[in-house]
């Protein structure tokens, strides 16, 4: 299938069309003829949360998902670039910013040179970053307190790469027998040791104290896209506390929770989690096409967390409601929920029509991944009604994005739907739509991922299609000539 076989979002007229064509694929949603500005609309509600267990009540259910810039000081201070992305982010008019962005916990645990890093050098100018966001979305809409905002605490794990964009210097759980064949820098790289782990829990617990101090009302501690909280949850070939069955493979997140509540008492935590993983992908030279990698052995497939074993290619969320009602019984009752990784699995984990430079062109109709993520988010709310959930994969609903997202949250599929690509394309479109009950369709995410081509090519990210602030740059160029390389050569291995 090539990208061109899939039909635009753009070419359906109607939202009911472009339900007709997910229902041929198999998923049936909810969804609304118009958009409803506020104070009709669903997405104007306001929601009361779980919150130190009582409530917290967050203004409308629009939340900003944690996007990076690859942008920040080299010391993991916000830079300009960082400061610009997060106040649009304040701007935007969505009452739940979910992270901001991946912040490392600690310098070596970074994924690139210039992610931010969360300790006593930074503390401050995060302080001041959440002062200029909060400051923003109150002056343009009136009060911040049903604002809520917190910080993405992660780990980087298998893809840290805190000194040079191009290493990776992995930290892995255990031996992946195809991630290891792909990354081959893991080789030699031991597992690890159970001894170390706590440092990197204490790591988490005084990032969550600065981020206390600093104002921030929640941490999401980071358990999906290949990084380490979420590879442990599928450590099954692990030896020792950390892997093996449930308990152990959740262990790592446990013990976090702890050191936050320890040194951080009374913030409150969240989990943004890849409920679902697939096989790696990879492109196949033969057909230029994305295609699973060939399994290392006979089934069962146990290299990942939430796809079915004896099916790999399908999702399986038993272990993803079993975490979830797990956190519920600790109390942690803020998801967010995610799928796969962008290292392996781009489709899965941030669908596109116009594929990453390091990707595989789509092998689905990218809206069966929009479809199947946001679906993933409704099961978790089904099986933890009591857990505030954030859907993901809106982006590329496009235009009908509004429509979807009403019926989703008028039926309760999540509380909140989370915008990641369009929020670096179109900020505004939460205000829009409730203030107005329109989009500007000119601005609209159309997922030609330059925001991601251009960190994989060591530049900054942000919208280089559609965002001027980036068209201007001298990246943009580059970004193009980049691409015309690219499509000189037929089929890259
Ligand atoms: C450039 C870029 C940076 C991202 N950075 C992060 C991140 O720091 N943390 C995270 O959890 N997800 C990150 N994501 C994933 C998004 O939050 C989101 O899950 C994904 O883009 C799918 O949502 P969308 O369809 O609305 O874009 C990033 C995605 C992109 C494209």
């Amino acid at each position: 299938m090539s990208v061109t076989s899939y039909p635009r979002v753009a070419g359906f007229r109607t939202p009911r069309a472009l339900a007709e064509h997910l229902l041929r694929l198999g998923w049936s949603f909810p969804f609304d003829d118009l958009i409803l500005p506020a104070p009709d609309s669903p997405l104007a509600q306001p929601v009361e949360i779980p919150w130190r267990g009582g409530r917290r009540r967050v203004g409308n259910r629009f939340a900003v998902q944690p996007m990076e810039g690859w942008d920040g000081e080299p010391d993991g201070r916000p830079s300009e670039l960082t400061r610009r992305r997060w106040r649009r982010f304040g701007a935007s008019g969505a009452k739940l910013i979910w992270g901001g962005e991946a912040i490392a916990v600690l310098p070596e645990a970074r994924a690139n040179p210039h992610q931010l890093v969360l300790n006593a050098g930074t503390a401050a100018a995060l302080e001041a970053l959440r002062a200029e966001v909060v400051g923003v979305h109150r002056q343009r809409f009136g009060t911040s307190d049903d604002l809520v905002f917190g910080l993405q605490l992660t780990h980087s794990g298998r893809f840290c790469r805190p000194h040079d964009k191009a290493r990776l210097e992995p930290v892995i759980a255990y031996h992946h027998p195809i991630l290891d064949a792909r990354f081959p820098a893991v080789a030699g790289c031991p597992p690890l040791a159970d001894e170390d782990v706590s440092r990197i829990v204490a790591s988490f617990g005084a990032a969550a104290r600065l981020a206390r101090e600093t104002g921030f009302d929640f941490v999401d501690l980071k358990h999906c896209h290949g990084y380490l909280g979420h590879e442990f949850l599928s450590a099954h070939h692990r030896p020792g506390r950390y892997g093996g069955r449930f308990e152990n493979r959740t262990r790592f997140l446990s013990e976090c929770i702890a050191a936050v509540r320890h040194s951080a008492p009374g913030l409150e935590i969240g989990v943004r989690l890849s409920a679902y993983d697939s096989i790696p992908f990879a492109l196949d030279p033969e057909t230029g096409q994305g295609r699973p990698v060939p399994l290392p052995e006979p089934l069962p497939y146990t290299w990942a967390f939430g796809v079915d074993p004896a099916q790999p290619s399908r999702p399986d969320l038993s272990e993803a409601k079993r975490l979830v009602a797990w956190l519920d019984s600790l109390g942690v009752r803020l998801i967010n929920v995610s799928a796969g990784s962008p290292y392996y699995c781009a489709h899965v984990q941030r669908p596109a029509l116009f594929p990453p430079c390091d990707a595989y062109p789509p092998p689905e109709d990218p809206l069966a991944g929009a479809a199947r993520l946001v679906s993933a988010a409704r099961e978790l709310k089904r099986a933890s009604p009591a857990t505030a959930v954030v859907s993901t994969g809106w982006s590329y609903f496009q235009d009908y994005l509004p429509h979807f997202a009403q019926g989703v949250v008028r039926e309760g599929w999540a509380d909140f739907v989370g915008l990641g690509r369009m929020m670096l394309a179109y900020p505004e479109l939460p205000g829009d739509v409730l203030e107005h009950g329109t989009v500007d369709r000119k601005r609209i995410c159309r997922t030609f991922s330059d925001c991601t081509n251009a960190p994989r090519n060591g530049m900054i990210s942000g919208c280089y299609p559609l965002d001027p602030f980036y068209k201007a740059r001298v990246e943009a160029g580059r970004l193009r000539e980049i691409k015309l390389e690219m499509r000189s050569v037929p089929a890259r291995g």
